[in-house]
């Protein structure tokens, strides 16, 4: 390694999550729009090879280290374990976040195949509340790829759990139950103006301090010193487990971020928010070197913005909603 992904405040870059797909079996209300996407042409996917040799590049010549597979939902990709295994073989902690309906089926494949560990995407314990936010009844087939996750030995199994007000703002506590007796980490995830129906106003966000407020009347809570990771984090005083608060709306971490981004059609974007990208799949398939795909790779990180702008009258939404971009 001889390079370093690094932005105009000094933020060196090591983390890199890939779209494998914009498809998705689910209609989550605060990701897709109610009619359904648009999908992308297969043939405007980028290959396993193709993904495989940005990876390549962001590695061994950047030290990227962490790697996560997200979607639309990653699991609809024909032949992932084949992806995994390719870059499993690059050294690297390599992660899914996933809406785990299909976790039962691959879950022993994808292990073998190499990856590390798994997010699971759940928002609510109630069967009609469950129908209402991804549009499909499969509580139990995500709980049933919860447990898959976990049988397999998947280390740690975490739950991203998106709280919106007035929608399922009173399961705060069941899911601290769940985690703990599971054995599962727990995010609380903000709601994010990167839905595609422009439903997100702030009064649907239950903010990092509310969470806590909830479950500090429950628990004794320490908290743990964060890393570049996006959740803020604490364990439960008693020693049975942690908690995680993903808090981009009230407690913005664009200050210690080191995330980079590449969607299912190849462009490279340095920020969840960001409004530009960078078309790295024309360069895979016009013929240029490594070297020209880096130099395009290190001038989008460098030209990267101090953060997103969610609380100011500035804000501009992304063209593209979470489903596209992969979370
Ligand atoms: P870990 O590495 O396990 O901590 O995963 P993660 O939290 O980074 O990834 P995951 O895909 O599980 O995302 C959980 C939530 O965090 C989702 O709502 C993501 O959209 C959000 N998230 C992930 N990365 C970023 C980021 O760089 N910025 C912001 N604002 N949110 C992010
Ligand atoms: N706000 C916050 N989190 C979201 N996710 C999807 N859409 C949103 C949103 N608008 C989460 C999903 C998934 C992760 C990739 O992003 O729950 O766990
Ligand atoms: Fe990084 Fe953008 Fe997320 Fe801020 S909003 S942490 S800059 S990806």
């Amino acid at each position: 390694m001889t390079a370093q992904l690094i932005d105009g405040f000094g933020r060196v870059h090591r983390d890199l999550r890939i779209s494998v797909t914009d498809r998705c079996n689910f209609r989550c209300t605060y990701c897709m729009p109610e009619e359904g996407m648009q999908w992308q042409e297969r043939s405007n996917l980028l290959t396993f090879e193709e993904i495989e040799r940005v990876a390549k590049i962001m590695v061994e010549r950047y030290g990227v280290d962490g790697i996560r597979l997200t979607g639309g939902e990653p699991l609809v990709r024909a032949r992932l374990p084949l992806l995994v295994e390719k870059l499993a073989a690059l050294g690297v902690d390599l992660a899914m976040t996933t809406n785990g309906v299909s976790l039962p089926l691959v879950a022993a494949e994808l292990k073998a195949a190499g990856l590390t560990r798994v997010n699971i995407s759940l928002d609510s314990f109630r069967r009609d509340r469950f129908l209402e936010l991804t549009r499909r009844d499969d509580l139990d087939r995500v709980l049933a790829g919860v447990d898959a996750a976990l049988e397999v030995g998947f280390d740690p199994v975490k739950i991203n759990c998106v709280v919106m007000k007035g929608v399922n703002d009173d399961e705060v506590l069941d899911f601290a139950e769940y985690g703990r007796e599971k054995g599962v980490v727990v995010r609380f995830i903000e709601f994010m103006p990167l839905d595609a129906d422009e439903i997100w106003n702030n009064s649907l966000v239950l903010t990092q301090a509310e969470i806590l407020e909830t479950l500090q009347a429950e628990y004794d809570l320490e908290p743990i010193r964060r890393s570049s990771a996006p959740a803020t984090r604490w364990r439960y005083a008693d020693g049975k487990g942690e908690i995680g608060v993903v808090a981009t709306v009230s407690e913005s971490f664009c200050e210690t971020c080191d995330r980079t981004r590449i969607t299912a059609d190849g462009q490279f974007r340095s920020c969840l928010f960001a409004v530009e990208e960078t078309d790295i799949r024309a360069l895979l398939r016009n013929g240029s070197s490594n070297d020209v795909i880096a130099e395009a790779l290190e001038r989008t990180v460098a030209a990267k913005w101090a953060g997103h702008q969610i609380n100011q009258v500035h804000f501009i939404r992304p063209r593209r909603s979470m489903s596209e971009i992969g979370g």
